[in-house]
């Protein structure tokens, strides 16, 4: 009997009829697998062929296991296993190996070698391991393996990364049963013993794939499980373990206190509490000024008074998602001991429709004095961060980065592709571009001009006006340009993340929901930061 027992064959992003087959394949494994009590997996990496009529190329790891099974992985890989193997797609072998593992997948990792693609603006091989690790790790999950261990693919951090991501599930408010199963993932044993390098990089990419899972978890919970008060204390409780982070939680009388009139108009609109969240984390120099991240923490945006339209409303309890990555990030941050200081800025409340809301037309006063024209209550996320960036510059930061799911005026523009960014600074876009393209996320330059500047600051009562005068053009411009009166520093980056909220199948190592970019690039940033 040939020691292939079965295979399946999953092509990238098409997954319906998946389900069924790995059904039969568990029985099946059941029928033959008696000698092997775990279920335990392997993914392994091959690279396509240099020619048509070549062979996969091995990696170092698929390598060891080929001599292990005496030479059965490139035999079967030579046979129907290797037919139409595509980029990213995986195949998985059952019976490869008696001992140690129950099922083997493998998975077409593209052309080795594949470094920068100047056209997609993005590393393309990392994209391309992340890619084949978390189609190949689902198969083997659909197929009941409870353990897995991966191998680097030629960067450990990529596939942990993807490892990590691809596995997160959103199952709380689910009966046990209904829940989607756990898989330990692990570094392929065999490559643990050629050095540390590689655990390192392997550890370091499971905590950035944490970070943005803890902001997707943050994104992905509904409204009233995750209200303002919730959200300061799961997260302050969260990150207050870890070394070198302070965290305080303010109350409505602190704002009050601090003239934050801006933010705290939105938020009188709710019965809910708003808190201020603020959070240090010192991992610098005593003397060095921090970075100071803002995330917008919108609970819940129902639009206020210029109520929204009922349909998909519910996805409005991620516009706290600028929010949920700047916490993510910290904690990913303070978890690689990052020598950076940083201070993170979170105001948080919602955005509801009440006898006490903001009403169109009404003026308030932000806390560098600026007066406000509330032209449309839905344009809240600009009013509390108006007053979260004037607080920023009170500490005198190194650079202030914002962060919001701000405008549906993006998602029309970009759609879920890339992150529209605005600064005037070079240095902070190179920056921001540059971690964009080692993670995948992929930041855009948008304009920040004077046209957009006075479309914002003509109010028919006020200093500025909340939406722009040309009503329906340019609104992700606008809404940056607005933000920009608020602060007087140039060292100031704007991320309109209104886009990139939702996954449905635009990133493939992410599952379907909210998706918790662009957490990883954050980290990145500070990263890239930390070492200028
Ligand atoms: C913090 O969140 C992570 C998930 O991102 C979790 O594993 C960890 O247990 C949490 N720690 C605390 C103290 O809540
Ligand atoms: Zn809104």
């Amino acid at each position: 009997m040939s020691a292939l027992l079965c295979t399946i064959v999953r092509q990238p992003s098409r997954s319906k009829s998946l389900h069924q087959s790995s059904k039969a394949i568990n029985r099946f494994v059941k029928l033959f697998s008696s000698s092997v009590p775990r279920h335990k997996g392997l993914v392994l990496g091959v690279y396509e062929p240099n020619s048509e009529e070549g062979e996969f190329l091995l990696t170092p790891a698929a390598q060891k296991f080929n001599e292990h099974v005496s030479g059965k992985l490139k035999r079967v890989l030579k046979g129907t296993a290797g037919k139409k193997l595509k980029c990213g797609s995986s195949r998985v072998l059952f019976g490869l190996e008696e001992t140690d593992f129950t099922s083997v997948a493998v998975v077409n990792l593209g052309k080795q070698d594949v470094d920068f693609d100047e056209d997609e603006q993005v590393y393309q091989g990392k994209e391309n391991v992340r890619t084949a690790v978390a189609g190949a790790l689902r198969l083997l999950r659909d197929a009941g393996e409870t353990e897995v261990e991966v191998e680097t693919c030629g960067d450990a951090q990529a596939a942990a990364e993807a490892s990590f991501l691809s596995l997160h599930s959103f199952d709380e408010f689910r009966a046990e049963k209904d829940r989607t199963p756990s898989v330990k993932v692990t570094l392929f044993s065999e490559e643990i013993e050629q050095g540390s390098q590689v655990v390192e990089k392997w550890a370091k990419g499971e905590i950035l794939a944490a970070g943005q899972n803890f902001a997707r978890y943050l994104m992905e919970s509904p409204a009233n499980k995750m209200t303002p008060t919730i959200f300061s204390e799961k997260v302050g409780e969260n990150l207050s373990q870890l070394p070198n982070c302070k965290v305080y939680i303010r109350d409505q009388s602190w704002a009050r206190s601090m003239n934050m009139g801006s933010f705290l108009s939105v938020a009188k609109g709710s019965e809910e509490e708003p808190k201020f969240l603020e959070i240090d984390y010192e991992g610098g120099k005593s003397d060095e000024a921090p970075v100071i991240f803002v995330g917008k923490g919108v609970t819940f945006d129902s639009g206020g008074i210029s109520i929204k339209p009922s349909a998909n409303m519910d996805n409005m309890r991620a516009d706290m998602g600028g929010a949920a990555c700047v916490a993510g990030s910290l904690q990913a941050a303070a978890r690689l001991g990052l020598p950076i200081n940083i201070k993170a800025l979170i105001p948080l409340c919602e955005n509801m429709p009440s006898g006490k809301a903001n009403k169109p037309g009404d003026v308030v006063t932000a806390m560098n004095g600026k007066t406000i024209q509330v032209d449309n209550t839905d344009a809240e996320g600009r009013l509390i961060l108006a007053d979260a960036l004037c607080y920023a510059e009170t500490f005198h930061p190194k650079l202030i980065l914002d962060v919001a799911t701000l405008t549906g005026a993006v998602m029309v523009a970009l759609g879920a592709g890339v992150t529209g960014t605005y600064t005037k600074s070079e240095p902070i876009w190179n920056t921001i571009h540059t971690a964009g393209m080692i993670t995948g996320d992929r930041m855009w330059r948008m304009p920040l001009l004077k046209y957009y500047t006075k479309q914002v600051t003509k109010a028919d009562l006020a200093d500025v006006d909340n939406v722009g005068k040309k009503r329906g053009e340019a609104g992700s411009c606008t809404a940056a340009a607005f933000l920009q009166e608020f602060v007087s520093t140039k060292e100031w980056i704007h991320l309109d993340i209104a886009g990139v909220m939702i996954n449905i199948d635009d990133v493939p190592y992410l599952g379907k929901g909210m998706s918790g970019r662009p957490t990883r690039t954050l980290v990145q940033f500070l990263e890239l930061l930390s070492k200028q």
